[in-house]
């Protein structure tokens, strides 16, 4: 028979392993959305890449993914494709996508 101490302590372990399996499933969104992205952007002309095509692995700042994923959904800045990509991520979703590049790139 578990006594309260017992039950006590497997309810704080059950709380910090949900809490951990939160924090990874934020982390592995914002990597299964960028996964996406990188279908056109990763790569330059030289490696096989697109050369119209920015490559988002190699230096590209997050400030810089935030505000012009904000410009292509709100329309401020003109687009082929990303336009209609944009329109479907949240502010949230498009921070925590630039977030992801930007640690990725240092
Ligand atoms: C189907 C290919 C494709 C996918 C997928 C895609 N992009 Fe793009 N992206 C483009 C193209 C093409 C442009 C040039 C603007 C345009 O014509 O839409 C662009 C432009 C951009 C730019 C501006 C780059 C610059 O410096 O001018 C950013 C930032 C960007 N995309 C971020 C993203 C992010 C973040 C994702 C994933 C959520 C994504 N893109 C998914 C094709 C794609």
């Amino acid at each position: 028979m578990p006594n309260r101490l017992t039950v006590l302590r497997a309810g704080i372990a059950a709380g910090i392993l949900l809490s951990t399996a939160q924090a990874g499933a934020e982390v592995s969104r914002a990597e299964l959305i960028v996964s996406t992205c990188l279908a056109c952007h990763s790569g330059n002309a030289s490696d096989g890449g697109n050369a119209t095509i920015p490559d988002l692995t190699e230096g590209y700042p997050g400030f810089l993914v935030a505000s012009q994923m904000k410009a292509f959904r709100d329309g401020t800045r003109p687009a082929t494709v990303m336009g209609r990509h944009a329109s479907g991520y949240s502010d949230a979703e498009i921070q925590a996508l630039a977030d992801y590049i930007d640690v990725m790139n240092r």
